[in-house]
């Protein structure tokens, strides 16, 4: 069956067929769109519209078409789109009376619902890939409670902290990235079929009907907006580009804490590649790949946004350019997602290293100046100077931070304040040493050990609850 015949003189010629042609992008919606006919005609079929015989033929044949597969249709340039190919594919098996299957619906309303319904399950997919990351994080930082390492503000030495508690901090982002995703699937998640061209139809279909049989959870109030709307895909992408950015920082700190500078982690060879002229080299290209495909999920978004603003209502043919993109978007990051996850899980933490690095630069100082305030009532302001000063002292003098006394402190406190703090020391000597810091940082969401592990437990049950 041409659909051109009626109003149009001839072909389309190859060119602008090929150029308006969906169909590379449509084979990801084949059986969303049989799903999508099957549940249109048994609404029709129960609602009297068509002939239950017919309606009977067009629901056998659509199921004979999923069982054979998307080879089974033809399509040549007189074939716009896939529901072209797959309304001529069950007009060839039973004849003129598959068109009854068109009645009261239209092509924006089908290819609406089709994306709306293989959005669905890829999130669901996603969801669970987001899930077992976590879970794989949360494995591995129960292995390193105790891990010590410095933590960085300003890629600078900052804090003593543990591995572990940074990996939690990769947990939590990664968390709210899930929810982010579950949130958008609850506006992707509304049935617009029925809504046909843009007016709905005369015809006395039954929408709830047909959004149950596809297990929608509700359908579109305005059949203008249900053939118009793709901000459930903007929304999508822009969860999925947020997850993509945060992947890209867990892959930057793989590259960086891998170079011999830090020499914190070593990346397992699976995942990483060698240089073609320098024998030596091991370099982390599969966390650069993924630090760099971030670009594409932010690149696709964009494309959408831009395709999408200004649009007068309602279908217009341009809301077809969007759907490769969300494509795109959603296999970028399903592969960021594994092959980070994958990545992270098989590669190692230098725990000598990690301890060298924390005791190395003054990442104590801050419970130094601490000290000074709990025990001896200076304001923080005042720690902060003598401390401060107390590093540039030890730094010019070539004193290691463990080795900084109450002899040194006091002088500088002297200098400073205009008297000794006369500090116990072994007082001073807990202060500078990071695990004893880490342990006393036991609020909420801290690297304490115990809140660590706390940490651990909430987010363990928020994955099981979640999981049901
Ligand atoms: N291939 C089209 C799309 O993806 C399907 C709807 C076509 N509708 C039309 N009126 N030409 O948007």
């Amino acid at each position: 069956m041409n659909l051109r015949s009626g109003r149009l003189k001839g072909k389309m010629t190859a060119d602008a067929a090929s150029f308006t042609s969906s169909f590379e992008f449509d084979k990801r919606i084949f059986n969303a769109d049989i799903q999508c006919n099957i549940a249109h005609t048994t609404m029709l079929k129960e609602q009297s519209i068509i002939p239950a015989v017919d309606a009977d033929k067009i629901i056998k044949s659509l199921k004979e078409l999923e069982s054979e597969g998307i080879n089974a249709l033809v399509f040549d340039s007189s074939v716009e789109d896939i529901h072209m190919a797959l309304e001529n594919y069950v007009t060839s098996k039973i004849g003129e009376v598959a068109g009854f299957m068109h009645t009261g619906k239209s092509r924006n309303d089908q290819v609406a619902t089709d994306l709306r319904l293989i959005l669905k399950e890829e999130i669901e997919e996603i969801e669970n890939d987001i899930l077992n990351f976590i879970e794989i994080i949360l494995k591995i930082a129960s292995n390193h409670i105790k891990t010590v390492m410095v933590g960085y503000t300003h890629l600078q030495h900052a804090q003593p902290t543990t591995f572990a508690h940074h990996l939690m901090a990769y947990a939590n982002e990664i968390k709210r990235d899930f929810e982010r995703i579950v949130d958008a699937k609850k506006r992707v998640d509304i049935c617009p079929l029925g809504a046909a061209a843009m007016t709905g139809t005369g015809f006395p279909i039954n929408r709830d009907r047909t959004a149950e049989l596809l297990g929608f959870s509700s359908v579109m109030e305005n059949s203008m907006d249900a053939v118009s709307s793709r901000d459930f895909m903007a929304e999508t992408v822009f969860a999925l580009a947020m997850l993509a950015s945060n992947l890209s920082k867990i892959s930057e700190e793989m590259i960086i804490w891998s170079s011999y500078e830090f020499r914190l982690i070593e990346i397992s060879d699976e995942y990483s590649s060698t240089s073609s002229i320098m024998p030596q080299k091991k370099n982390p290209d599969v966390a650069e790949i993924s630090r760099s495909k971030t670009a594409v999920l932010y690149g696709e978004l964009m494309t959408i946004l831009t395709i999408l603003k200004a649009l007068p209502h309602s279908y217009n043919r341009d809301l077809q350019e969007v759907t490769p993109h969300l494509w795109n978007a959603v296999d970028t990051t399903r592969s960021m997602l594994n092959i980070t996850c994958n990545m992270l899980s098989t590669m190692s933490f230098n725990v000598d290293r990690g301890m060298e690095l924390a005791m190395a630069n003054f990442s104590t100082a801050t419970e130094l100046a601490d000290l000074m305030v709990s025990e001896k009532n200076l304001p923080f302001r005042i720690a902060h100077q003598i401390v401060g000063r107390t590093v540039t002292e030890a730094i010019n003098q070539g004193i290691r931070p463990e080795n900084i006394d109450t002899k040194f402190l006091d002088k500088i406190a002297v200098e400073i304040n205009g008297s000794p703090l006369g500090i116990r020391a072994e007082l001073v000597e807990k202060a500078l040493d990071p695990y004893e810091i880490i342990k006393s940082r036991d609020v909420k969401g801290g690297p304490s050990p115990k809140a660590v592990k706390e940490a651990i437990l909430s987010l363990e049950d928020f994955v099981k609850g979640v999981r049901k």
